[in-house]
């Protein structure tokens, strides 16, 4: 969530009234006009993020800073991302860029061209993937981070990625099934990971696609559009 500092608790040093900040809640506030937020789960907003993109860094950006590093991604390394276009996974794929991948990206092709202008290798899902991606990776493939849910945790078993290099924000069943990662949100929910965020989005280093901004008396069609499964980034709920 992003939005102003209306008023201070007892005790509060770090914020004034007015301060435009990016924070979270774990009372689960996404819908709310207001949120009482404690003092350490926020940070200062920066000139340059704009609020949709400020808004959206909680829980998608905390979830893909997890993810990526839930595997280690190194340089020179290969990574293939599913779901590569969406909310968390759009996210993942340019965080993995910057920590040197190569990185493969599963995704429909309307969304190949974002793809392609952020680095990434993007691939069409479904069919033969598995024999797609070893002919798109030509060798090794280093980790797997999962933003979609089965089959994935499987497919990356076949194609050689071990266990520990396997992430999953959703298929938690795969996961404890298989031995893998599945690491999210709460292993990245501190201001010091929003701060950084922010200021990757401030310096032109990371983009927050935004599918769609709805006020909250639209908020049916923004969940209707998010049950579609094919958005191309964060849809925002403005209350
Ligand atoms: N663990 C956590 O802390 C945490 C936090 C946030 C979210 N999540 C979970 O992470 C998942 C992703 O969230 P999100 O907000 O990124 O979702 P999203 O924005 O709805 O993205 C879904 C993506 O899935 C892709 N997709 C659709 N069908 C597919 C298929 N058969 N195979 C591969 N990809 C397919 C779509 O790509 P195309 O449009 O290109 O088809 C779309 O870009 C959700 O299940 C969510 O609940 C977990």
């Amino acid at each position: 969530m992003a939005g102003i500092v209306e008023e201070l608790g007892a005790g509060a040093t770090g914020f004034a009234v007015g301060d435009e900040v990016i924070g979270f809640t774990h009372r689960r506030a996404s819908h709310a006009e207001y949120a009482i937020v404690d003092e350490d789960h926020l940070t200062p907003r920066p000139a340059g993020v704009p609020w949709e993109q400020a808004g959206a860094l909680f829980v998608a950006g905390t979830t893909a800073y997890a993810a990526v590093h839930a595997v280690r991604v190194k340089r020179g390394e290969t990574v293939v991302v599913s779901g590569s276009a969406g909310g968390v996974g759009s996210l993942v794929v340019q965080l993995a860029r910057q920590a040197g991948a190569t990185v493969i990206g599963l995704a429909s092709e309307p969304h190949h061209t974002w793809l392609a202008r952020h680095g990434v290798i993007p691939l069409t899902y479904g069919g033969d993937v598995g024999g797609r991606i070893r002919a798109a990776a030509g060798g090794t493939i280093d980790a797997f981070i999962d933003t979609f849910g089965a089959p994935y945790i499987e497919l990356a078993l076949e194609l050689g990625v071990p266990g520990e290099r396997i992430n999953t924000v959703i298929d938690f069943p795969g996961a404890a099934k298989h031995g893998t990662k599945a690491e999210g949100s709460a292993a990245a929910a501190s201001d010091d990971v929003l701060r950084e965020l922010a200021t990757l989005i401030a310096d032109g280093d990371l983009e927050i696609p935004i599918a769609g901004v709805y006020r909250l008396d639209e908020v049916r069609e923004a969940f209707r559009e998010l049950e579609r499964r094919h958005t191309n980034g964060k849809i925002v709920l403005r209350p």
